[in-house]
Order: structure tokens, then C-alpha cells, then sequence
């Protein structure tokens, strides 16, 4: 079927398939509760000290973080968090933004910020920053992909799904204006899309 309301007409290329994603997906999981369970396991008496507390940034992140929590055998709770980077029909990342408030309970917690890609690093850097002020116990952060450019690679972050070239993509919960995200494959687009 090929209608202007189709999604498959626009895409160039899949970058990653879906089982990749899935698989990685699986042994992120896996690895990021061992760590935090390591950690939350030597948390002192009080009560909610040592929680677990995922802060996942929309809405990039919706797709991974539901995956990745259904492998994550942990009580932990979620705070998401807006952050805008890039409004509307444009490739380029700008100054990210906090568009929402930042958790105000995180001392002394274990948290674990969780984002779509990592690109400029301005978000993760920014998210990162505004949560330690609060002096949690760990802040760690973890993104389903990040790009090889330098300012990319010279961010700190814990855990990534997988290095991708510098090229824009969407579907696994990324978007370009807003749609794509629903597309299970990460993707490339045609250039007469963008
Ligand atoms: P950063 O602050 O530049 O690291 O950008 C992070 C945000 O920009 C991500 O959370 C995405 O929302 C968006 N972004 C960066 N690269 C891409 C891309 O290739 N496709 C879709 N969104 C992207
Ligand atoms: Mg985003």
C-alpha cells in the first residue's frame, strides 16, 4: 500500500533492524540492574535512601525506556523529563532547554537518566548537571544511540546501545517534525524528505 500517509515511502535505509534493537536492548537491561543493584544494595538505613529513581527524557526516550524497564527486574520509579533541543522541521540541535521541572526528591537516590540519542551531548550534560545539584547517591546515564562525532564522544555517559555514523535517523522512538517515531527500525530518510 503506498499512500501519502504511509511511513515506508519515506525511509532511505535501515540502520539498525528491530531484533538488533531488541537483543540490545535485552543485555542493557540486564547490565544497568546489575550495576544498580550492586549499588542500591549498600544504600544506608533510611528509608527511600538508595532508590532507584529512571528519569527518562521525552519523548525520544519512550520507546527504549519501555523496553528497557520490562528487563530490569528492579523497584525503581520513573520521573520523566521535557528537554528541547530541536523544535519542528530541522536536523540540527540547538541549546537544550528544560521544558518541564527536574524531580525535586532525588538526594540520595540512585538515578539513572535515560535518552534517545546522544548527539551534542548538550542534554545529557544539562540533565546531568541540574540533577546533581541535588547530590543523589549515583547519577549514571544511558542512551539507546550515540553519534561518533567528537562532541558526542567526549560526553560522560554509561551506557549505549550503539555507536551510529553522523547521519540523521528516526523510528525507535526518534522523530523528524515530530513523526517516525512509531517506525520499529531505526532508519535513515530520503533527502527529499528533509
Ligand atoms: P543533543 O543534546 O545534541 O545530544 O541531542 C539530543 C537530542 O536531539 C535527542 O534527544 C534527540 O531528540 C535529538 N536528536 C539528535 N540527533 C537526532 C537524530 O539523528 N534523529 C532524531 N533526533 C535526534
Ligand atoms: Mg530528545
Amino acid at each position: 500500500m503506498t499512500t501519502s500517509i504511509g511511513l515506508q515511502d519515506d525511509i532511505k535505509s535501515v540502520l539498525i533492524d528491530r531484533d538488533r534493537i531488541a537483543a540490545r536492548v535485552r543485555e542493557l537491561g540486564r547490565e544497568i540492574a546489575a550495576d544498580l543493584e550492586a549499588d542500591a544494595q549498600r544504600a544506608p538505613g533510611d528509608e527511600h535512601a538508595g532508590e532507584i529513581i529512571l528519569v527518562p527524557i521525552l519523548t525520544g526516550s519512550i520507546i527504549f525506556v519501555a523496553d528497557l524497564i520490562r528487563g530490569m527486574p528492579l523497584k525503581m520509579r520513573i520521573r520523566v523529563l521535557s528537554v528541547t533541543s530541536y523544535a519542528g522541521a530541522t536536523t540540527q540541535s540547538k541549546e537544550a532547554t528544560l521544558a518541564s521541572e527536574i524531580p525535586p526528591d532525588l538526594a540520595g537516590k540512585h538515578v539513572l537518566i535515560v535518552d534517545d540519542i546522544l548527539d551534542s551531548g548538550k542534554t545529557i550534560r544539562l540533565v546531568r548537571e541540574l540533577i546533581q545539584t541535588q547530590q543523589p547517591a549515583s547519577v549514571r546515564a544511558c542512551v539507546l544511540l550515540r553519534k561518533t562525532i567528537p562532541e558526542a564522544l567526549a560526553t560522560p555517559c554509561d551506557y549505549i546501545g550503539f555507536d551510529i555514523p553522523d547521519e540523521f535517523v528516526v523510528g525507535a522512538g526518534l522523530d523528524y517534525d515530530g513523526y517516525y517515531r512509531n517506525l520499529p527500525d531505526l532508519c535513515t530518510l530520503r533527502p527529499e524528505v528533509l
